[in-house]
């Protein structure tokens, strides 16, 4: 075991390395991610088996020693953690803050280990290392038994579909080695992961720190007689490749330096493709020819799944990024509602209703939550309804896209069936997610082309439709300037309409309360009741707090340039409470109502709105000039 690659310290000569390259080209490859808790000793475990595996350079291990007096946590010695916690940042904290892969072999394979992060809220991170992973090493602190997170990344692990599992019960030198505690806690989480779909779960006694049962069988563990952790790394059966599936290629992006060159570049995300074969381009479904296969300059005959490529074809075709190539006789499903596993990353919920942004493969589409259907309780497995999404939730919920989406269930092709959803407007991963099944629902619903269109109603009515959209506290003067602008837009001939938050909660929206969630989809049927109404050619003015800004853009995107025009009433809370209209402020600062916006429930003010204006300098009849100064 160990070094194959010369012996220790002396620098390899140029044949040596080639024929130790060749001879590792041959080997298998393992991919596996470790999973843990911050305290388990993750960084220590992958570091030794680096360490042991031969794969740390002489130059890496000098800065290591450095470090290890600098900052080492183990006297004099090296500190193996060290050298796998690579980002600056986490060295001086002492955590393990992001996905780093790292390459090492024994004789018998080679391994990539994903050192995924121990902090609940790098979740993300783990999914991302975890969907191209074969097997995943769990660890845990003797001392602490099984965790929450533990069961949480079980899951994860299972969801994503890995079969095999290491329990790699590490400390096992601070609890004297106990095989009673051993067993407690291998069998404490063999009666969890009865319920997941691990095909294997081997518990392993360690000390990553002294090294018992990593490489060598520690004599401190008579009583353990299964595999060393090497042992098993060398010996479990890898996932299979996706060579045999069907192809796939989700084009990145559309390579065209002259106008007699278009090439198609992405990764082939699962089968295999020649010169020649019959491509399908979804979801237009246009199909055609490999002409070429090009890898920098040189042409290929065929690809593979996993290598990156740039594929010819022998005709034109409309196809952009987010389009995937695929065989045209196996071509996969292309639709627009799921029914998904997601889970959820952002310390703000995620709620039904609400938009965000879906990258799947190379394609970006808006997606709203439609419904979610069940939450996972990780420390029993059962499920729970749920309204909303929060942190570390796993849960099942429907989506539903703006386009049409090609995919395959994750079970069945991984790169086809994960996405994540990002935060509209902080671009921030919030979840990540894998299809399980498409919705068929939509199949039937289909836009009507209708002869009679807003152009035609806009020529009638004799002006442009639009949305006026007040937002601002309760009490701020919404409904006031609202209401004297359409009497001035009646006044001249204008068509308007009004939809008033205390108007429609009493008919359109009696459902809904003042949780966040409720506010979430109030907002989101005013934005398309009022699109249907511009539609209708009508200039519709909103007043509603509509205290997110997440629904704001929401229903800006679902108008034109210059169609939506936001006005943020900003009278100062202080103001609004003084005047308190109807009461209410006095009564949310004596608790009779909970959740009152400005009081015990948030209002994110618009950052660039086409007018704030400000009920304390200026009065209703001033705004009301102002504003009808951007009609034609
Ligand atoms: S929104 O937040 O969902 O946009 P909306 O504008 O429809 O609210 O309704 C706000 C009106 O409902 C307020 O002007 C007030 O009259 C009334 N109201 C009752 N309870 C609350 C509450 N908890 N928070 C805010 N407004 C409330």
């Amino acid at each position: 075991m160990g070094a194959q690659a010369g012996t220790e310290g002396a620098p390899l000569a140029r044949e040596e390395l080639e024929t130790y390259l060749v001879a590792q080209e041959s080997l298998d490859l393992l991919r596996f991610i470790t999973c843990g808790s911050v305290d388990d000793g993750k960084s220590t475990l992958i570091g030794r088996l680096l360490y042991e595996g031969q794969q740390i350079f002489e130059d890496q291990l000098e800065t290591l020693a450095h470090d290890s007096r600098r900052q080492g946590t183990q006297g004099a010695a090296v500190d193996l953690a060290l050298l796998v916690d690579g980002l600056a940042a986490e060295r001086e904290q002492g955590i393990t803050i992001d996905v780093a892969y790292r390459f090492f072999a024994t004789d018998k394979r080679r391994f990539i280990v994903a050192d995924t992060p121990g902090h609940e809220q790098y979740t993300r991170n783990m999914v991302t290392g975890a969907s191209t992973a074969d097997a995943a090493l769990l660890l845990i602190d003797a001392r602490a038994g099984v965790l929450t997170q533990t069961r949480r990344h079980a899951f994860i692990c299972s969801l994503l579909g890995i079969r095999h599992v290491v329990l790699a019960i590490n400390k096992m030198d601070l609890v004297e080695f106990s095989e009673a505690r051993f067993r407690a806690i291998a069998s404490d989480f063999a009666a969890f992961a009865q319920d997941l779909s691990f095909e294997s779960v081997t518990p392993i006694p360690l000390s990553a720190l002294e090294g018992d049962n990593v490489l060598q069988r520690s004599r401190r563990s008579a009583w353990y007689d299964g595999p060393t952790l090497m042992a098993w790394l060398e010996t479990v059966e890898p996932r299979g490749a996706r060579d045999g599936h069907d192809f796939r290629f989700p084009v990145q992006w559309v390579n065209r330096p002259s106008l007699d060159f278009r090439g198609y570049a992405g990764t082939v995300a699962a089968g295999r493709v020649a010169v020649g074969d019959e491509i399908r381009v979804l979801p237009s479904g246009h199909t055609a020819k490999v002409e070429s296969i090009l890898l920098y300059r040189e042409q290929l005959a065929a690809a593979a799944a996993g290598q990156a490529v740039t594929i010819t074809l022998d005709r034109e075709l409309d196809c952009s990024r987010g389009d995937v190539l695929v065989a045209a006789k196996a071509p996969c499903e292309v639709a627009d509602q799921f029914d998904v596993d997601l889970v959820w990353m952002d310390e703000e919920p995620g709620f039904v209703g609400r938009s965000y942004l879906m990258r799947l493969g190379t394609l970006t589409a808006g997606a709203q939550i439609t419904e979610v259907k069940e939450r996972v309780d990780m420390d029993t497995l059962e499920t729970r309804p749920a309204r909303r999404l929060e942190l570390n939730d796993i849960s099942t919920v429907k989506i539903a896209c703006d386009r049409p989406v090609p995919f395959e269930p994750y079970r069945d092709c991984a790169p086809m069936g994960a996405f994540v959803l990002v935060d509209r407007y902080t671009n921030a991963t919030v979840g990540a997610g894998m299809i399980r099944y498409a919705l068929r629902r939509s199949r039937n619903v289909h836009t009507q082309a209708l002869t009679v269109d807003r152009a035609a109603r806009e020529r009638l009515n004799g002006h442009p439709a639009r949305v006026i959209w007040f937002t601002g506290l309760s009490g701020s003067g919404k409904s006031t300037i609202a209401n004297a602008l359409e009497q001035a837009l009646h006044e001249r001939g204008v068509r308007t309409y009004i939809l008033d938050g205390d108007n429609v909660r009493h008919g359109l929206n009696k459902d809904l309360g003042f949780s966040d969630a409720d506010r979430v989809e109030n907002i989101r049927r005013i934005a398309e009741v009022a699109r249907l109404m511009v539609d209708a050619g009508v200039v519709v003015l909103t007043a509603f707090i509509s205290p997110f800004r997440a629904e704001r853009e929401l229903a800006r995107s679902l108008f034109g340039a210059g169609e939506f025009v936001e006005v943020f009433v900003d009278t100062p809370l202080d103001v609004v409470e003084k005047r308190d209209p109807k009461g209410l402020y006095g009564k949310a600062r004596r608790g009779e109502i909970p959740n009152f916006t400005g009081i015990d429930s948030p209002y994110e003010a618009p950052e660039s709105p086409e007018f704030r204006v400000d009920t304390t300098d200026a009065s209703v009849e001033e705004i009301v000039e102002q504003l009808l100064a951007t009609f034609p």
